[in-house]
């Protein structure tokens, strides 16, 4: 693997599990100095274990990306400890899964506190030390909802479809500084949060049968098919590449038919 990072700082929020653990590991295995923002201590803590006994280098940042003073203490302590910050990945995510007349005000906060707020949170603290550089970069997790309508998880969808907005934003107000920002927008993807999501209908395996027979590659995306994704625009390989999105689906978004075609092989 090359080692397009070596010298660089990147802070993941998010990055204890699913695609920020497999962002985190990958980014920390071409050179950077990877810190994993997350609320879950234990699997952050173990993550960083496992790249620092590779040879990487990562420290865990406990940081719930709501609020706006553990977002700044985190990214304050990244730069203390590592002395800059080039790469920030906006990777934290929550779904919440209901019909919109049984939400409660609270969930609906809740979620956009963390899916979007958080954005916010991590570019006004990060703006500082994005200044000092020459290049730096942002990548924002959206989902195949930041572009379509997904059954049961309105917040979840307008939050998504927020972050594809919020990247194009961000994108135009900050390219004078030298930020690119962009989205990656996975379809579905082998996860924690996935199989929590699949946990809430009665037959988790038959659900997702069902959800990956829409996908033409006929399978769920693996994280570090996303990680890739995310390691490309948080680098000069993607130069020129900035306020779009990049989604990583297997083909959902490209169909109109509903089952995957027959092997044409002999
Ligand atoms: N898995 C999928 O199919 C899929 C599809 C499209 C988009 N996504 C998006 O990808 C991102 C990562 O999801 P994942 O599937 O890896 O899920 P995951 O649940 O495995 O990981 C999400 C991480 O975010 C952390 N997190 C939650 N709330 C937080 C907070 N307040 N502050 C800091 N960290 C917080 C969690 O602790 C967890 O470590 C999310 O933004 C999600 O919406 C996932």
């Amino acid at each position: 693997m090359r080692n397009q990072l070596a010298g660089q700082v990147a802070w993941i929020s998010g990055g204890a599990s699913g695609i920020g653990a497999a962002t985190a590991e990958l980014l920390a295995n071409t050179g950077a100095s990877v810190v994993v923002a997350d609320v879950r201590d234990k699997d952050g803590e173990q993550l960083v274990n496992r790249i620092n006994s590779a040879g990487g280098k990562a420290i865990y940042s406990l940081c719930n990306v709501a609020s706006s003073d553990q977002v700044s203490n985190s990214i304050e302590s990244t730069v203390a400890k590592f002395g800059a910050l080039n790469i920030v990945v906006n990777c934290a995510g929550i779904v919440h899964v209901g019909l919109l007349h049984d939400y409660a005000s609270d969930d609906w906060d809740q979620l956009m506190g963390i899916n979007v707020k958080g954005i916010f949170f991590t570019l006004k603290h990060a703006f500082p030390h994005f200044q000092k550089n020459d290049r730096s970069y942002m990548v924002n997790v959206g989902s195949i909802s930041s572009h379509v309508g997904q059954r049961s998880t309105p917040a979840y969808t307008t939050s998504k479809g927020a972050v594809l907005s919020l990247t194009q934003s961000i994108a135009l107000d900050y390219a004078a500084i030298g930020l690119r920002c962009n989205c990656v927008n996975p379809g579905i993807t082998d996860t924690p949060m996935l199989r929590q999501h699949l946990n809430t209908t009665p037959n988790p395996d038959e659900t997702l049968q069902q959800r990956v027979r829409r996908v033409p590659m006929n399978r769920a995306m693996q994280p570090d098919e996303i990680a890739r994704t995310i390691l490309y625009l948080s680098c000069e390989d993607s130069a020129g590449v900035t306020g779009t999105s990049i989604v990583v689906d297997g083909g959902y978004l490209a169909a109109a038919e509903w089952d995957t075609a027959d092997d044409l092989r002999d």
